[in-house]
Parts: C-alpha cells; structure tokens; sequence
C-alpha cells in the first residue's frame, strides 16, 4: 500500500459545495475523529447493502468515490473496486485503500455500458448540480441485474436544518460542504431511477443517537481520550433527511 500523506488542513473561504473544499481537507478524510467521520460511518452501512459477488472479476463502480472509506468494509466481498471522483488528492489515498483510480466527471463516467455488478453513489447526488445526470450515469454502467446503492440528503426544510444549520456546527460535517439548493427529492430519485430501469427502494438512516452523543462527548474530551466505538447508521421512520436508495437493474 502505498504512504499518501496528506498536508495538514488549511481551508480557503470558498463558496458552498466548492469541490476545492476536498484538497483543504485532504488530511481529514481517514482520521476516524476528524470532520469526514461520519462519512466512515455511513460508508459501513452502505456496505452492508451489498451482497458477495456472484461471479469472478465482479466490478463494483463507486461513483464520487472521495478517498476510498468503503474499501475496508468490502474486503473480502469478492468485487474490483473503481473509484471515479473529480478530486485528485482524494483519488490518491482512494488508491492507497486498493482502490483502482478514475478521475472524472459521475455525469460522464469513462466506463462501458453494463460494466459493474454494483454501482455505488455515496453522499454524492446531494452535491452535483444536475444529479439526474448522475443517476442515468450509473444505471447505465449497471448490467442488467447489477445493483445500485446510494446514500444522500433529503430536499426538505428538516434536512436543511439539521444537515445544514446544526450539522455544521458539529465536528461530524465540514462547515460549508453542502448546498443545500442540492439536496435530492426522495420521490424524484425513485421516479428518475424508474425511468432508467431501477427499481429504487429508500429508507430514512441516522446515526444512532447513544453513540452519536457518545462519540461527541469523548470527541469533546479531545484527542487523549479513547476513541471508543463509532456510532452504527440505523434505519429510521422519516426519510425527511438522510436516505439509503438501494434496487436492482432490470434484465
Ligand atoms: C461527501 S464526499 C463523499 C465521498 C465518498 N463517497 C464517501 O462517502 O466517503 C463527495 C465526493 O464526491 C466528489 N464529487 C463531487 N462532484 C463530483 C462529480 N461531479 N463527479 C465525481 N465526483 C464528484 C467529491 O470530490 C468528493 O470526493
């Protein structure tokens, strides 16, 4: 495995949702306390929405793939893991985690019709300006029968509030990350996957809240303290904030 070491963080004033934000918090994304932590989390739960692979060579495609957090939690899965994200730095130490590079645009994947066993699309439909496109990229990268798996946030005024305006005020979502004029209707996600032959099903997730505020607490205690056990990713009854999508192509 190959020794990324990124340069501490320093972060620019940038705009809402600037990809850029991803170089200045390069040295975040595998520190298991720092502000990408709950990235860890969901990425672990992500995982467990997809099965073994069914054949040798299984392709699994990780669209807006960050530094490669779902690596460890599909080792031994039996896929080929690609990442495609737009940052580089990222794309880095998603290399060093075993996963095999793309850079480019999720809205233009450079990857053949039918490739993967799996799509995944992990906390990133809520940050591109046209997700549609995102969602016909990855339907169409899926073969008949593959499966895709996603994770984002809710369009609504609660998902706004708490990913948004108390989110960012915790050490658990980099301040300034989401748009949330991007945030992605759960309805329209499934009518649109529909249209592409996928037949999403969603549920509402949230971290658990004993974890959650435990994790908080000896985070708050600062470095010193034993980091202890993340916080599990539960289903719950409101999809209003954050949502798995997870369906199968049609044959
Ligand atoms: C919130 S991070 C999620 C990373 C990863 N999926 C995870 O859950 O750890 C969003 C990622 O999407 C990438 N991204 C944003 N827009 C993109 C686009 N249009 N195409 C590819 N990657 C994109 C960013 O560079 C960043 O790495």
């Amino acid at each position: 495995m190959r020794d990324v070491a990124p340069a501490p963080t320093r972060r620019r004033a940038l705009p809402r949702n600037d990809p850029r934000q991803y170089d200045d918090l390069a040295g975040e994304w595998w520190r298991p306390d720092g502000v990408f932590a709950m990235l860890h989390w969901l990425a672990e739960a992500r995982a467990a929405l997809v099965p073994p692979a069914d054949r040798p060579g299984a392709l699994l495609v990780d669209l807006g793939c960050g530094a490669g957090l779902l690596a460890p939690h599909l080792a031994g899965r039996g896929y080929r893991h690609v990442g495609v994200d737009l940052t580089r730095s990222a794309l880095a130490q998603a290399a060093a985690h075993g996963v095999s590079p793309v850079n480019g645009d999720a809205t233009a994947v450079p990857l053949a019709d039918g490739c993967a066993d799996v799509v995944a699309a992990g906390e990133l439909l809520e940050h591109v300006p046209d997700w549609r496109r995102v969602v016909a990229e990855a339907c169409r990268l899926l073969r008949p029968g593959g499966l895709l798996v996603l994770d984002t946030l809710n369009d609504t005024l609660l998902s706004r509030i708490v990913a948004v305006h108390l989110g960012e005020r915790l050490p658990t979502v980099p301040k300034g990350i989401h748009d949330p004029r991007l945030f992605v209707d759960d309805r329209e996600l499934v009518s649109e996957c529909a249209r592409h032959g996928v037949a999403l099903r969603v549920r509402g997730v949230r971290p658990e809240v004993g974890g959650l505020l435990g994790w908080l607490l000896r985070r708050a205690r600062g470095a010193a303290a034993p980091a202890g056990r993340a916080p599990r990713i539960v289903p719950t009854r409101s999809a209003a904030v954050l949502y798995q999508g997870w369906g199968v192509r049609k044959g």
